[in-house]
Order: structure tokens, then sequence, then C-alpha cells
């Protein structure tokens, strides 16, 4: 190919690539697979990488291509971030729109939901984006073209040929599902947990390291074209341009005829409040004319045409009269703030997770202090931090605490990990989280056996261990509060039935620590039966592809534990299933199967239970020793990885041949 040629193909490529982008992160709705995905980027960036100096600046290739700095440069927007003026009632709305009318008389207005999140200005020059910057003071904020340009939704060229020279404005935020992602993975590696989606976002975006802001689930939503050569009369036609250009628009943005509409929404989009999957703090209302817009103008601080009705807040004060310790499944620790009760966006809040004690002392908070308290949407309520000016000298710290405080226990702090523990396996608290996850549905998958049955079967000591729930008879369960002659029978019946559950499940239901359902699936695949692992040296463990050394430890541990014998032997006794018939027969015994991406023909559950079925074992993530990957459509990073490391790729076709199911 010589440079024309190549400039031609990497024009195309370039346009694909980005179109396709969109139709994943825009518009949800992928038309080729991630394989046809990666099989473009790859011949861009091998074209690229021959010819540097024709790589352009909306290449889909530059998304992270920013190196770490040491600080923003601060820009002056081109026209002034205003903020918007707020009303906490629909009389204050009511106000708003007599104001309005009075001004310019009868309007239509547009309401869309206020994003929770940061604001950002995006400038396009030619079609192509050549800036990014945060609101900062509303005249100047940080350049942070390099982080906003990770954001898959921002495009980097516009479609169409519309928008041209504009800089639109919109909310940078996470979702919920990725920010409890985040969340946990900030707390695995000790590091500070985020309060809430917003300042996760925020704080990703203020990262100086654009590789660290690639890995933040970011997203945006666009609502405003502050500046552009091309007019509009209304918002919401700008809306629709917003749309066309490729940029993400929320659509829940609607068009209403009077404030009466504006009210109706605003009920509405509350109720709908806890079912969006990112935060709204309220709503954003604006006159739909722009010339009217024009005309009605802004104060110093606000536009005049606009309006937020912000909902309850999710953030309260309270007093934390006490810190308590919660023990978890793996004897975790957690310290858990007592609040004065308060009503925290609707909902009473008595108690607010501390997350662990690294977090406690990093955010001082003290038995007695004054704290702010935050409920994100469906996530557990937590202590954002003390109020230290209200502090009278009577506050006090709480001790880490030194032994279990269910069962009295020494409690032991590994190195490198943040959770404090109960060193005793066999500790009381332990016991309901270990049934539960005994019975839970992808271990022994027992029914009717949920935590409030748990707890009534501790107190009444009818349970001391796992095997003891073969043991129960119906009076045992007729004893409990809640429960007659039908519903006991149920019990006992899930209970018995789940004697006969695979061996992965049974390995799985354990509760080892680190032992997931991959590892169960694969240690149940190497031995015929639990006897077997048991007898198996820590160093053949260790030795087992696939399982990480943790896990291999944990294993070894676990089966060297006198009561682990004896709760086996047990469950044997009683009937459990705690061998595999026939495996060695299996044309698939012991390979790796990875899903990537959707399938068109046969759910993900279902296509597990194939590859079980011929002896293999289906795993989340990919890694060398994986022998399948099955890719469906628009499949994930998975792919990217999967190519990278020159796995076998197959698609659903030819997964279905090979497990034998056409
Ligand atoms: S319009 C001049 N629409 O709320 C009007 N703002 O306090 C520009 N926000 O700074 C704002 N969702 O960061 C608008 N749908 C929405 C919004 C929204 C969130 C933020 C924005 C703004 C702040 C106003």
């Amino acid at each position: 190919m010589n440079k024309k040629e190549a400039k031609k193909e990497i024009k195309r490529l370039g346009e694909k690539i980005n179109y396709h982008n969109y139709k994943y992160y825009v518009k949800n709705d992928p038309v080729i697979s991630d394989y046809e995905f990666d099989q473009l980027l790859k011949k861009l960036e091998k074209l690229e990488l021959e010819y540097p100096n024709l790589i352009a600046p909306d290449s889909p290739t530059q998304r992270v291509g920013g190196e770490p700095v040491d600080g923003f440069t601060s820009v002056k927007h081109k026209i002034p971030m205003l903020s918007l003026a707020n009303t906490y009632n629909y009389d204050e709305l009511k106000e708003f729109d007599e104001r309005v009318k009075k001004n310019v008389g009868k309007v239509e207005y547009v309401v869309e939901p206020k994003i929770d999140g940061i604001g950002v200005a995006l400038l396009y020059e030619n079609g192509i984006l050549v800036r990014g910057a945060t609101r900062g003071d509303g005249v100047k904020g940080d350049d942070v073209t390099s982080n906003l340009k990770t954001i898959y939704s921002i495009p980097l060229r516009l479609m169409e040929d519309k928008l041209k020279n504009v800089e639109v404005r919109g909310e940078v935020h996470m979702s919920l599902k990725g920010f409890k992602k985040l969340n946990k993975e900030q707390e695995k590696k000790g590091e500070p947990v985020f309060a809430n989606p917003r300042n996760a976002a925020a704080g990703s975006v203020r990262q100086l390291d654009p590789r660290i802001v690639e890995s933040r689930p970011l997203d945006i939503f666009i609502y405003f074209i502050s500046h552009s050569d091309v007019h509009f009369s209304t918002h919401n036609e700008s809306l629709e341009a917003l749309r066309e250009a490729g940029f993400r628009v929320n659509p829940l943005a609607k068009k209403v005829e009077n404030i009466e509409g504006v009210i109706k929404y605003c009920t509405g989009l509350e109720e709908e409040r806890d079912a969006l999957d990112y935060e709204i703090d309220g709503a954003v209302i604006k006159v739909n004319s722009l010339s009217k817009q024009k005309e009605l103008g802004e104060t110093s601080k606000n536009p005049r045409w606009a309006i937020s009705y912000k909902f309850a807040a999710k953030q309260a004060t309270t007093q934390l009269r006490d810190i308590v310790i919660q023990v978890g499944r793996t004897g975790a620790l957690t310290p858990v703030a007592v609040l004065e009760p308060v009503k925290v966006g609707g909902v009473t809040v008595s108690r607010a997770t501390l997350h662990n004690f690294d977090e406690v002392r990093r955010k001082d908070i003290r038995i007695e202090d004054w704290v702010l308290v935050e409920r994100s949407g469906d996530v557990i309520p937590q202590v954002v931090k003390s109020i230290t000016e209200k502090r009278t000298g009577n506050e006090k710290q709480k001790d880490i605490p030194k032994k279990c405080p269910v069962c009295g226990s020494e409690s032991i702090h590994t190195e490198g990990e943040v959770a404090i523990r109960c060193s005793n396996r066999m500790c009381p608290a332990r016991l309901k989280w270990r049934v539960k996850y005994y019975a839970s549905r992808d271990a022994m998958d027992i029914d009717h056996l949920g935590g409030s049955t748990i707890d009534k079967l501790i107190e009444k000591n009818l349970i001391d261990n796992i095997a003891d729930l073969y043991f129960l008879k119906k009076d045992d369960i007729l004893t409990l509060e809640g429960f007659k002659d039908k519903s006991a029978q149920n019990l006992i019946d899930s209970i018995k039935n789940s004697k006969k559950q695979d061996l992965s499940r049974l390995i799985y239901g354990l509760g080892i620590r680190h032992v997931g359902k991959y590892a169960a699936q694969l240690l149940a695949s190497k031995y015929d039966s639990i006897d077997e692992l048991a007898k198996t040296s820590p160093e053949e463990l260790m030795g087992i592809d696939g399982l990480g050394d943790k896990t291999a430890e944990a294993v070894g541990t676990f089966f060297a534990t006198d009561e682990n014998i004896e709760l086996i032997k047990r469950l044997k006794d009683v009937g459990v299933k705690t061998h595999e018939e026939k495996k060695t027969q299996l044309p698939f015994q012991g390979k790796k199967f990875v899903f990537t991406g959707g399938l068109s023909s046969i759910s993900r559950p279902d296509a597990s239970d194939l590859v079980k079925q011929v002896g293999g074992i289906v795993s989340s993530s990919v890694g060398k020793d994986i022998d399948y990957v099955v890719a469906g459509g628009k499949p994930g990073s998975k792919y990217k990885k999967a190519e990278k490391l020159g796995l076998n790729i197959i698609n659903e076709k030819k997964f279905k041949e090979l497990v034998g199911k056409k």
C-alpha cells in the first residue's frame, strides 16, 4: 500500500471504528462483534505504526495516549459556565414560571434529569474534539482533554455535518454499578473508598494519569449547546442535533406545554429516581424557545431561563452514638456506625457502614461525633466524614478489636489485607453466613432457607454446622415461628434434595476462602471425590494450572483443619454426594471456556450448563490457561485479551457443534 492509499484506508478505518464505538457506547446497540471490531482496530494500529504522521487527532487509537501530568493547565471558557438557581418545592417552581411569563409571555419547557456528576465543556473545531475542560469557577477551568478522551461516549469526531464548530456542556458521571465495583476494588487495594458516584467521577476526571482514568467507569450526558455556528430555534431541537452528532443525550429529556406539565414530570422523575443506574439530584427546567431564552438573559450567576428543582438530599448530619462490629462470612470484622436516627432522602437511617478500620482512622471518626451520612442509590448508607467543628472533647476513638465480639476469639490482621478477621472458623456469627452461602443458588440451591430461618435455627440451637441441616426433623422446624405443616415439609424436602447436587456446588458451598465458582469447578474436574481433594498435598494444589496460589493455600488450610474433615465425613454419612461419576469419559474433561459478548440462540446459564455437561469449566476471566473463548455479538475486553494471548476463539455456532448441540 502506498502512502496515499494508506491515508485513505486510515481515514476509512477511523470513521468506521468511531461509528461502532458510538453504536456500542452511546446507542447501546452494537452491530458488529468484538472480534470484527478488533480486526478493524488492529488494522488501523498497524497502519498508524507504519505511517505515524498520518495519525489523526480523532483516531480511535488516541483515546488512551496521554502521559501522566504534574498538573492541569487552566483554560478560560469561551462562554462562562453558569450554575442554576435551585427550587425545592412546587410553589417555587410556579413562581419561576410566573417570572418567566411576566417577561416573555407563555412558554413551553424542556425538563431533564439533573445529573449528579461534574460539569464539563467540550470544544469541537471543524467537527473534531480539541479541548475538554472542567467547570472550575465558571470562568476558568482545568484542561482535562486527555482524561475526557478516555470516555468512549464522548465523540472524538462529530457525526453528520450539521454541527462543526461547537462548544457543548455535559455532566460526567459514574453509573451506580461502576461505582460499586470501583469501591470494592479500592477497598481490596486498601485505598480510600469514594463516598458517592459524584466524588468518584470528579476524582477520576481530575486524575493526573489518563491511564487510571481509562480504567474508571465514566460516562457522560450532554445537555446544552453553549456556542455554535448553526442556529437553532428551540432547546429541544438542539438536543436532537446533539443526538444526531453522536452525543449521548438523556432519553428522559422531555418537552412539556406548561408548568403543570413540569410538575407532573418532576413528580414522576422523583418516583423513578432509585430505579435509574445513575445518580440524579433533581430536574432541570429550561425554557424551550432559544429566542425567549435570550430575551430573559441571565444574572451574574444564573440564567433566568432555567432553574433546577432539587429532590430531597441524600445526605444528612446526625450524631454517631456507637461503633459496633459486624462479623461477616469470612470472619471480617466490619465497623458499623450506630446513628441517632435521621431521615436521608426520605428513608430513616440508623446504621451506616464505615467499611474498615483504615477508613475510620483516615476519616478520624469518633464515637459521639457529628457525622455526615449519605445514601447513594441502593448502596448501603455510609458515613462520609466527621464534622470536627462540632467536637466538644467528649468524643472517643474506637479501638481496633483485639477479640471477636461474638465468640471472643482473637482477631487477626493478615499482612497486606485491609480487613481484620475473627480467627475462629467455627464462630457462631460466621455460622449464619456459612449456612446462607451453602444454601445459596450457586451452591447447594436450597429453597426456603433464607436468612431469618437460619437465624431462628441458630437461636434455637438446632444447628451448629452445615451438616446439622440434614439431621433436622419436621418437628424441629415446626418449633420455629411462622412455620406450618406444609412450609416445614417444603424446607425438609429442599434440604434433602440438595444431597444430589454436583461436587462442584458442594466444594463452592463449603465457603473455602478464595474458592469461587470457577475454582470449585476446576477442583471438581480434577478430582473425583472430595476425599481425594482433601488428601491432596498443598504442593500439588499449587501446581494446578489456573488455580491461584492464595486459593491453593486456602484449600490446603481448609482440609488440614480437623473440624472440616469431620464436617465432610458427616455430610458423606448423611448421603450428600461427595464424588462425581463417570467424569473421565467426558469429552471436554477439565477444558476451560470463557464466554464474551451476547449469544443469540442460547442463554448464558444454559451455555454454561452445556459446558459442564461435557466436563468443561466456565471461567469468568481470560488467562493463558483458557482452552476456548466463545465470542458472541459485541464481546468485551475479554476478547481483546484473548486475542493478545493467541487463544482459541470460536463463535457460537462452532461452540454448539463442539458441545454436541446443533
Ligand atoms: S443546564 C446554563 N442541564 O447542574 C445552564 N445542567 O447547578 C447550564 N447539571 O453546572 C446547565 N444536569 O453541571 C443543565 N440536565 C442538565 C444538568 C445540569 C446536571 C449540572 C451542571 C450545572 C449544574 C447547575
